[in-house]
């Protein structure tokens, strides 16, 4: 039987497999922040209710300002968006009809806002899972074809970066073929702003990169991205904006989180810490693991054709993996597993172990 796409949404996954909803679930399936929105932000709440009764600052002040500070950019060269999603579409938009490369397994949306508007999708994999080894070569021979080529760094679900030696050859080579290369950096902060490739923007016109507020500071529901590329392309793409796209609360929340240094280097710290723990335990279990850099991983059992029966049973326990059924380029014997606080990691550590034992006969 075929699982449903779940992303945030556990009680559909209950409701569409027919499994009663246990007393508590906790959602592993989720990769944002463990720890939290900052605290400068939860006890500044009352502060941001002025806020509701007026439009919010046409160009997404004051997060525009902080965004350029922090990166050490012009404003010109910052787009801001209503979550990177916003920034997804208004590209694929833009790039409305062209031919677009994209490699999986990878984040889903790049190709939902493609189809949507229309653009010829190049479907390419990834070498290796483990590693998510891109294909460079073939990349690069398509790059004679395709307009775009959409990279998810670090890539979701597997939480790997590919190196930056390979990252910058496809950007000269797709320079020189004419191919625009986007970078989805919306998960870079969980390894600190030396290994993001905004300071390669001057140097790359073809060169976009996204980045979310999302992931880093526990703010799904708030919506706030932006992306870094060209004055040229931040100016097209400006005008087709709706107004005011950016609310006022996000805008100062986010201008607020940029400031939050210590509580990045501390979330940093706890997903290293969290995530070395859990891959080690894995490891011990006999699973494979990915490469992962960020607050996340994706492990495949010992026993991988069980991995069905597996994930059945965890949501009878109350316990949700991000299955990987429908990412194209996985086979669904994966899954994801986002780092939680370390009474939620006890308890799937103490799960699986015991499901491992159970069906260690099979
Ligand atoms: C790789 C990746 N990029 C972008 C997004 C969208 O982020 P936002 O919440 O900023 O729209 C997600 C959300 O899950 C994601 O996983």
């Amino acid at each position: 039987m075929s699982l449903p796409n779940h992303g945030a949404n556990p009680q559909l996954l209950y409701s569409e497999l027919a499994i009663p909803l246990p007393e508590q679930i906790i959602d592993y399936s989720e990769n944002v922040n463990p720890l939290g929105p900052p605290l400068s932000v939860v006890e500044n709440w009352q502060g941001y209710m002025h806020l509701l009764s007026s439009y919010p600052e046409p160009h997404g002040e004051p997060f525009l300002s902080a965004i350029a500070a922090y990166h050490v950019i012009p404003k010109s060269r910052v787009l801001l968006g209503n979550g990177a999603a916003e920034i997804f579409s208004l590209l694929a938009g833009h790039f409305q009809r062209k031919c677009a490369m994209i490699v999986h397994p990878t984040f889903s949306e790049y190709e939902a806002t493609l189809r949507a508007n229309g653009t010829e999708i190049m479907h390419l994999s990834v070498e290796e899972i483990e590693n998510w080894k891109l294909p460079i070569d073939h990349i690069i021979e398509n790059m004679k074809r395709a307009d775009l080529l959409y990279l998810c760094t670090p890539n979701n679900p597997t939480g790997v970066l590919p190196p930056r030696n390979e990252l910058v050859h496809l950007l000269e080579e797709g320079q020189k073929m004419g191919c625009t290369v986007i970078l989805d950096e919306a998960f870079i902060d969980w390894i600190g702003e030396e290994a993001s490739m905004i300071s390669y923007i001057e140097d790359f016109p073809n060169l976009i990169i996204v980045r979310s507020m999302t992931k880093m500071y526990a703010i799904p529901g708030i919506r706030l991205g932006y992306m870094v590329s060209s004055p040229a392309l931040i100016e097209a793409l400006r005008e087709k904006v709706p107004h005011w796209h950016i609310n006022g609360i996000a805008a100062h929340i986010g201008a607020k989180c940029i400031d939050e240094t210590h509580y990045r280097e501390k979330s940093i710290e706890y997903a290293k810490k969290s995530k070395a723990k859990f891959v080690d335990f894995l490891q011990k279990l006999g699973c494979k693991t990915t490469k992962s850099v960020t607050n996340y991983v994706c492990f495949k059992l010992p026993h991988p054709d069980l991995s069905q029966r597996f994930f059945h049973d965890m949501l009878n326990s109350g316990i949700v993996l991000r299955h990987t059924e429908n990412f194209k380029g996985l086979d669904g014997k994966w899954f994801r597993v986002g780092m939680k606080n370390e009474q939620a990691m006890a308890v799937l550590q103490e799960e699986m172990e015991a499901w491992i034992k159970q069906n260690s006969h099979l």
